[in-house]
């Protein structure tokens, strides 16, 4: 009975998050949240077949592992049996099942136990799968569950077809960063606090990622690791297929001088160098970088090059902090939190600097931010919780800066 009351309720909530808002795919992201909580699971994924290569991707999925690159073909392995067939399937020992192969994402943080699987459709055909895999108890998913799961699909089936729904996954994208079963431990006084526990990440080529994540849950420990500002404890780092791992002392400061820029909430530019000479300091360490003058007209600064950091508003100051970062040419932008201290309309003039980056220049950049509605922007949106990946979800449609409203 209480089982019953659960179910109910998870149902009223999937059916307010469907019909409510008007961006679908928040909304499925949100259902899938709810049925995995409801259902105390591990993970859980929501595939979409493209109907162009006639393959499946994890358009938003819950959970420890990283699968957002992965790809199955329509009618192979169970996301894609399900989606062929239009037939769910509980899977309720994996081990001894014949139809599972157990392979999925046991190399990246997460072994099947027991999975369900629901066909997603939009009336007329299947267009994809609900999984969910592992109960957090070990317990094995029984009958209900799978027709709670049924319930879902049907209730955003027929929001699929209300609201309609475009897909179009894209390429399959090149990693740039891979972060494998990363954990971070710190020695505080006697003890040692555990601070990342297992992060498995990728981050492609010319992406917008935003971190979300309570304080302290290890977002900066994680980005630091990133930049080479700190090290991790046990996994491996991987930067374009190159282990990280340990790098060398040399390494490292090439590393952080060629490749990475940073941003933070605190701009900590030189009050005695003007925008421009603040920008040409860093420009001169480094091999190949963009004249200074260009790094600041593209932070849209010229008629302020030559003002010192304390006759600039906060905005204008972390506009040079950007501009300092991108005259190195950097692969990969690294930005704590970089509007934090700004005002709405400061933070648009800096985020629409940080798209036009993204857009143009072919350069990743991965923000952590406490700012929901900056998530809109990013083209996937990594949620940590408590030293580990939460969430991923990816956004087929990111917003425009200057459409952000807080
Ligand atoms: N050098 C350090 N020594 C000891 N503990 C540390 C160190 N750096 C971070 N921590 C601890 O690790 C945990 C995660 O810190 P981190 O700065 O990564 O969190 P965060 O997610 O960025 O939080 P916030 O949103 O508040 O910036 C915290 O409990 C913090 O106190
Ligand atoms: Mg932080």
């Amino acid at each position: 009975m209480a089982e019953e009351k659960r179910f109910t309720k998870a149902s009223w909530e999937i059916m307010e998050q469907l019909l409510e808002v008007d961006n679908l795919e928040e909304a499925l992201a949100g259902s899938l949240e709810i049925i995995v909580r409801t259902l105390n699971s591990e993970a859980g994924a929501i595939w979409f077949l493209d109907p162009n290569t006639d393959r499946l991707s994890p358009l938003f999925h819950v959970g420890p592992a990283d699968i957002s690159n992965i790809t199955i073909e329509n009618g192979q392995g169970i996301e894609g049996v399900v989606t062929k067939s239009g037939k769910s399937v509980l899977i309720a020992d994996a081990a001894n099942d014949p139809r599972f192969d157990g392979t999925v994402f046991d190399d990246n943080g997460l072994v099947t136990k027991s999975m369900i699987c629901v066909p997603l459709d939009n009336l007329h055909e299947v267009i994809g799968c609900v999984q969910i895999i592992n109960k957090q108890d070990g317990s094995i998913y029984d009958q209900e569950e799978l027709v709670l799961c049924e319930r879902m699909a049907s209730l955003a089936a027929i929001t699929i077809e209300e609201k309609g729904l475009t897909i179009d996954l894209g390429e399959k994208k090149e990693v740039l960063v891979r972060l494998t079963d990363v954990t971070k431990e710190f020695a505080v006084g006697d003890n040692v606090l555990q601070v990342l526990k297992g992060i498995n990440l990728e981050i492609y080529k010319n992406e917008f990622v935003v971190v979300l994540g309570e304080s302290g849950c290890g977002k900066s420990t994680m980005m630091n690791i990133v930049g080479g500002m700190d090290f991790l404890t046990t996994g491996t780092l991987t930067i374009e297929g190159r282990d990280f791992s340990h790098p060398s002392e040399a390494e490292l400061t090439k590393y952080r001088r060629d490749y990475i820029g940073f941003i933070f909430q605190a701009y900590n530019l030189m009050p005695n160098l003007t925008a421009l000479e603040n920008v040409q300091f860093i420009a001169e360490l480094v091999e190949d970088p963009l004249p200074a003058e260009e790094a600041i007209a593209r932070v849209k600064l010229s008629e302020r090059a030559n003002n010192f950091p304390g006759q600039m508003s906060g905005g204008q100051q972390q506009r040079v902090s950007i501009a300092r970062a991108i005259v190195k040419k950097p692969r990969l932008i690294l930005a704590d939190e970089p509007t934090a201290a700004l005002d709405y309309t400061t933070s648009i003039e800096v985020l629409s600097v940080i798209e036009d980056i993204v857009n143009t220049q072919g350069t990743t950049v991965m923000m952590v931010t406490h700012n929901v509605e900056i998530a809109k922007m990013a083209n996937r949106v990594v949620k940590v919780r408590n030293g580990r990946i939460a969430s991923i979800k990816r956004n087929l449609h990111p917003l425009h800066a200057t459409d952000l409203v807080w």
